[in-house]
């Protein structure tokens, strides 16, 4: 496999930290990046040494020799984002790296700011030669990785994008979203379209609902100046979740090729309608550092979305995000519709539901009636469930291995980030009102109202598994 610089700039920040360094680590000790030196670059004055040492409680169990290898391979340059001259010093120790550790020359600039930044640093990058325009078919390549959100809504996007081209060929560009590269997330397209049975009924005649819900216990971690002008809904809405409705709600792809599914992807959302919605602010939001203290930011969003098409009709599509909410709980409910209860004596008879529970554990589980052992027509809701043991790669993990090896895959194509801004910007000029909540509740009471205004119910659980709805109001009662 090619040797490789990354050079990661942005190098101090949170998500390199937690993220793409602990990412980086597992490639080394795998010995997927092999011949691979790491230049990060910020502002900040700090040793190399000391960055990686604070990557590592995000580590997990650490192999000695890797370790040793990160910390060979790891090497800091100080740099503003801004000053073009610092840009050029860093070229010219890449290089001198490059003849170093006799490296070809293979690059990929991972780009871990915000996107406010992303057009000052592709040019600095362009004009300095720390990234070169390069056919596919160049004997070396260089890659560029802009992190999500792109932009901060459809016009900040497309001006970003042309800046980009201007300097750059797309097939050098990955636009990542790392939910693409989750276990669970990429497996949906699979799921659906290699088992013969979900097709038939993916569809507004058996299907009631979907909900999509990303809810985290955490806060915003010391990321106030970002979150506050994103906010949850450019934060996760725009990119996360709506390419997770695009995978559940997409049509069948001429084939499950990376360039197929993403053109049934991107057609899914241009049939996106925004119905109704609310949002949430945690109480204490406005003190956190970097907030503006009058700030109506929104921590927590839950919109009801519908999908203007044949298949979907008038099938509600949940999305539902907070922070400092009481649980984690990422996962794509699909409930069934009723089915007429036959029996004598027992209803009701829990909805048949499939959860693809993409964090904390990634499984998925259909729930089905089954007869309850030892009674006489009685069934109890059972789930019949996969779930993905042993060591999983980490988002990122993949995502890196994706790009190192040029695979396009895990990254968005522009024209999907346009329709979801669209979309974004769309529930954005709505201003549903903005509740505040209890920090470590389920979000703002007002909640309430909308699930029952769309008889959307709360999950429940049964074994390890969470289904949509509440089993328990489904079939009125024979007697
Ligand atoms: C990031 C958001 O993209 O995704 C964070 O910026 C959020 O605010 C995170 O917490 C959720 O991803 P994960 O993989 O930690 O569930």
């Amino acid at each position: 496999m090619n040797d490789c610089t990354i050079i990661l700039l942005g190098a101090t920040g949170d998500l390199s930290k937690k993220k793409i360094i602990p990412a980086l680590y597992r490639l080394i000790e795998r010995g997927i990046m092999k011949n691979c030196i790491i230049v990060g670059a910020a502002r900040e004055q700090v040793a190399a040494a000391e960055i990686i040492k604070r990557a590592q409680e995000f580590i997990g169990p650490i192999d000695a020799a890797a370790w040793q290898t990160l910390q060979n391979s790891f090497f800091y340059h100080q740099l503003d984002f801004t000053h073009q001259s610092d840009y050029q010093t860093l070229n010219y120790r890449v290089k001198e790296y490059e003849t170093k550790y006799k490296l070809s020359g293979n690059r990929i600039i991972y780009i871990a700011a915000a996107s406010p930044f992303f057009c000052a640093i592709t040019r600095n990058v362009a004009s300095s030669g720390l990234a070169q325009r390069l056919d596919a078919d160049a004997p070396v390549w260089h890659r560029l990785v802009y992190e999500k959100p792109f932009g901060s809504d459809l016009k900040s996007a497309q001006e970003i994008n042309r800046c980009i081209h201007a300097s750059f060929f797309e097939h050098q560009i990955y636009r990542v979203d790392h939910f693409l590269s989750k276990e669970l997330v990429s497996n949906i397209a699979l799921l659906r379209f290699t088992n013969i049975f979900f097709e038939p009924l993916w569809n507004s005649h058996y299907i009631e609902h979907v909900q999509i819900i990303l809810d985290e216990p955490m806060g915003i971690e010391g990321r106030g100046g970002y979150y506050d002008k994103a906010g949850a809904l450019s934060d996760v809405v725009q990119n996360h979740m709506l390419e997770m409705l695009a995978l559940i709600a997409m049509e069948s792809p001429a084939t499950l090729q990376p360039d197929d599914v993403r053109n049934a992807r991107a057609e899914l959302l241009t049939h996106v309608q925004v119905v109704d919605g609310i949002l949430g602010q945690y109480e204490g939001y406005t003190q956190e550092q970097n907030v503006a203290p009058n700030s109506k930011t929104e921590t927590f969003a839950a919109v009801i979305l519908q999908i203007d098409n044949d298949r979907w009709g008038s099938v509600p599509f949940y999305l539902r995000t907070g922070k400092k909410l009481d649980k984690k709980q990422t996962g794509i409910y699909v409930t069934f519709k009723k089915v007429a209860c036959l029996l004598a004596r027992q209803c009701p008879t829990a909805q048949n539901s499939l959860n693809i529970q993409i964090d904390p554990s990634p499984c998925f589980a259909m729930l089905v009636n089954a007869k309850k052992v030892g009674t006489f027509e009685e069934v109890e809701p059972i789930p019949m469930e996969f779930c993905q043991n042993g060591i999983l790669p980490l988002a990122y993990e993949t995502l890196l291995e994706s790009v190192y090896k040029g695979d396009h895959a895990i990254a968005t194509r522009f024209d999907e980030i346009e329709y979801a801004w669209k979309i974004t910007d769309t529930i954005k000029a709505a201003h549903f009102p903005l509740y505040p909540y209890k920090q470590g509740s389920h979000g703002p009471v007002e909640l309430e109202a909308l699930n029952k205004k769309y008889d959307i119910g709360d999950t429940y659980e049964i074994g390890n598994h969470r289904f949509g709805k509440d089993g328990k109001r489904n079939c009125p009662t024979r007697n």
